[in-house]
This record gives C-alpha cells, sequence and structure tokens, in this order.
C-alpha cells in the first residue's frame, strides 16, 4: 500500500547500509567473525551490575524511574565531572550532558548543524555510523588525508583554505576503523589550525580508555576547550546495552543539542544513568576497566602475531596501542571484495575497508579486521582462513 512516495526527500538517503547486508550474511551458522565492532560480552560485569542495581534502589529510590532533566541524572553529570578531572579534563557538573550513547550526540549534531550541501571535513576512511547520523540531512563530505599516525594536519588546513566547513569530525584515539591514534604534536597543530580558522571540531572518543601499551595522549578538546564538542560513552568502558554516552560541547551548541534531544527522547534511560553514575561513584570503573583491558590486550597481541605468520609480504597493517581494530591495506591490485566473498566460502568474515569511505571509489584494496570478540585459538585459525582467502582470490 505504502510506497516511497510517502517518505520525505531526507529518508531516502538513510539507506540501508551496505555493511549492514554484509552483517546478515555473517549470522549463518559456523561462521566465524572479525567482522563485528561488539565488545566482548565476557567483558561485561554482572556481578557488579548486580551490587549497582542495590545501590541504584537504596540511593535514589523512585527518581531512578522518573522522567528526570534533558541535560542528564544529576548524580550522573557529578561522578563524571570527578571522573573526567582523573583524565585532566576540568569541567563543571553542568557541563556535562548525557546523550543516548555517543550516537545520539553525532545525530544531535547533524540535526543542528547540518543543511543541503554544508560541507563537513572527515577523516579518509572514518566511522561508518557518523556519516549515517550525517547523510540525512545531505551534506557534502570533504576527506581529508591521513597516514599512519592518523589525521595529517596539513591536509586540514588545506581543507579549510579552499572550504567553508561547518565542522570537522575526527575519532582521534585507536579510530574506528583504522586503530590510529594522532599524537601529541600533530593534535597540537590541529588544535592551532581549528583556533585560527575558529571552525567548530567534533571530537569523538570511545576507545581511548581501551589502551594496551603505550602512553595516555590528551584530547584535542583539552587543548582548545572552545572549538571542540568532546564525546564518550559508556558502550566500551561498562555495557553498550545501556545506551549512555555523554558530551561537552560549548555553551551555544550544548544549548541547541538540549532542545534537539528533547524532541527526540526528552532524556536518556534515568535507570540506566543511575547504574552509570553508581558504575563511578562506587569505584568500580576504575577496577573494571583494566580486566577489560586483560581481556583485549591478548587478543589483539594474538591477531598480530597470526598476521605476521600468515598475510602475504605485500600486505601492511596498523599496530595499534589500543581499541577494537586493525586495519590491513593490501596491495592496490587486489579486490578485498573478492577476498571477502573467498572468506564466506571459507567460513570467516571480516569488514571490507570501502565502507569506510565517503568516495566510493577509496580503500577497494583495504579492510578492517576486529579482535575482541573472539578468544586467541579462533583468532589465529580465522587468519590463516583469511590469508588463504587472499590467496584464493589473487
Ligand atoms: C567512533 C565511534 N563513535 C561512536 C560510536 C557509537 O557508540 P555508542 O554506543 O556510544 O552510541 C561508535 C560505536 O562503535 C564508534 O565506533
Amino acid at each position: 500500500m505504502f510506497d516511497k512516495k510517502i517518505l520525505a526527500e531526507r529518508t531516502e538517503r538513510m539507506g540501508s547500509s551496505a555493511i549492514r547486508e554484509i552483517l546478515k550474511l555473517i549470522s549463518q551458522p559456523g561462521m566465524v567473525s572479525l567482522a563485528g565492532g561488539l565488545p566482548a560480552p565476557e567483558a561485561f560485569p554482572l556481578e557488579i551490575i548486580h551490587n549497582l542495581t542495590h545501590r541504584v534502589l537504596e540511593n535514589y529510590g523512585v527518581s531512578a524511574f522518573q522522567y528526570d532533566k534533558t541535560e542528564g541524572f544529576g548524580p550522573l553529570q557529578e561522578a563524571l565531572a570527578m571522573h573526567l578531572k582523573k583524565s585532566g579534563i576540568e569541567v563543571q557538573a553542568s557541563e556535562i550532558c548525557i546523550s543516548s550513547g555517543s550516537q545520539g550526540v553525532l545525530d544531535a549534531l547533524g540535526k543542528i548543524l547540518i543543511g543541503p550541501g554544508d560541507k563537513i571535513a572527515v577523516e579518509a576512511p572514518t566511522y561508518l555510523g557518523a556519516i549515517q547520523a550525517f547523510n540525512p540531512y545531505n551534506p557534502q563530505y570533504i576527506s581529508m588525508e591521513t597516514d599512519d599516525q592518523g589525521l595529517i594536519p596539513e591536509s586540514l588546513e588545506e581543507t579549510l583554505k579552499n572550504h567553508d566547513l561547518k565542522f570537522v569530525y575526527l575519532v582521534p584515539t585507536f579510530q574506528n576503523p583504522t586503530g590510529r591514534t594522532i599524537p601529541l604534536d600533530r593534535r597540537k597543530a590541529i588544535a592551532e589550525i581549528i583556533e585560527r580558522y575558529q571552525v567548530l571540531l567534533v571530537e569523538d572518543d570511545p576507545y581511548g580508555a581501551l589502551r594496551y601499551r603505550g602512553e595516555v595522549v590528551p584530547s584535542i578538546k583539552s587543548l582548545c576547550p572552545q572549538q571542540v564538542v568532546y564525546t564518550s560513552t559508556f558502550s566500551k568502558t561498562f555495557v553498550p546495552g545501556i545506551r549512555t554516552g555523554f558530551y561537552l560541547a560549548p555553551p551555544f551548541i550544548q544549548q541547541w543539542l538540549i532542545m534537539a534531544k528533547q524532541g527526540v527522547d526528552l532524556h536518556t534511560g534515568t535507570l540506566n544513568q543511575a547504574l552509570a553514575a553508581e558504575y563511578i561513584r562506587g569505584g568500580f570503573i576504575d577496577e573494571h576497566v583494566p580486566e577489560i583491558i586483560r581481556l583485549y590486550k591478548p587478543r589483539q597481541e594474538a591477531l598480530l602475531e597470526a598476521m605476521d605468520e600468515f598475510f602475504p609480504k605485500d600486505f601492511h597493517w596498523t599496530r595499534p596501542e589500543g581499541g577494537m581494530f586493525i586495519w590491513v591495506e593490501g596491495p592496490r591490485s587486489i579486490d578485498i571484495m573478492k577476498v571477502y566473498e573467498e572468506g564466506i566460502k571459507r567460513l570467516v568474515a571480516f569488514v571490507p575497508g570501502r565502507f569506510f569511505y565517503t568516495n566510493p571509489d577509496d580503500g577497494l584494496h583495504t579492510m578492517r579486521l576486529n579482535f575482541t570478540m573472539s578468544d586467541e585459538a579462533t583468532l589465529h585459525s580465522a587468519t590463516k582462513l583469511i590469508a588463504e582467502s587472499i590467496e584464493a582470490a589473487r
């Protein structure tokens, strides 16, 4: 009865994502998947959640189940202010707003900032979920160049010289999909450029806490606070199912983000926010994040070792100090979609990298591998099968 005529013009741009079609194939029985981007269920602290549930009922009673303010549940804003101080971010509780995951902030930013044809600068490759959030508003994407150290500051400057941008979107730490982290000297250069051009930067940081080696790098937000919307989430440090994230934004932007959220869901679930508040207040986050790292670090090492053992010499990949992904680049002559098809025949899956580019001709020779969802032995055998798929596709 209904067809496309009933849809708003923007709706068709939401499209069904090609990656979701790929993920459907992967649900076949027996398939080993390095394709997803989920945290490991073994990393979910069920014992702690039992305890948190009691604490929430005792400390907040009915108010954990009542409507609440759009900005966020007060005790969570306060707990986050305390928690962020430890990582060098000094903010008042009222400056921290709670969102339904970081995804909720990306959606709201699209809604309040992007009009048809507005220009947004992104890393090539970039986070697919951001593109999905922004697409309905019909922006024009300007891809910036990256290398092993993430965004190249000169490419940002060139982009700002040539284009009038609405904002720049970056995942500077353990990026999805590449795992790359922008080092401090580049962050300083980026902050300086962003300030000089007076442009807004969106810094998306879901993975920063998952560090397995190396030194913590300060956020770009801490280098130029007035120019940056910083967002992070409990999805990777607690559980994604509570759909609770947060952001810090310049006051003018914050006010409109709150207004946009009011129309969407009034506020993020109070019970979920109360659980997150107690997770911080009880010190559980400081105890549990190291447990998550203890689970993921050997998985990442197992994948990297297996790649060293099985992958062909003309392939190169990132060696991230944290996060959930390894990014692989083959020679330009290889079509990774063919490798993907060979992989499916062998019951192993990954995501072809082309889906993370805004330009459809880019990244045909790349792939993203996830290591959080499989144990070390599975990662070893899956890597061998992917290497065989590469040979079969040549
Ligand atoms: C870069 C990036 N941003 C945002 C998100 C969304 O996270 P959340 O669960 O907080 O909505 C993800 C999830 O994988 C991500 O990789």
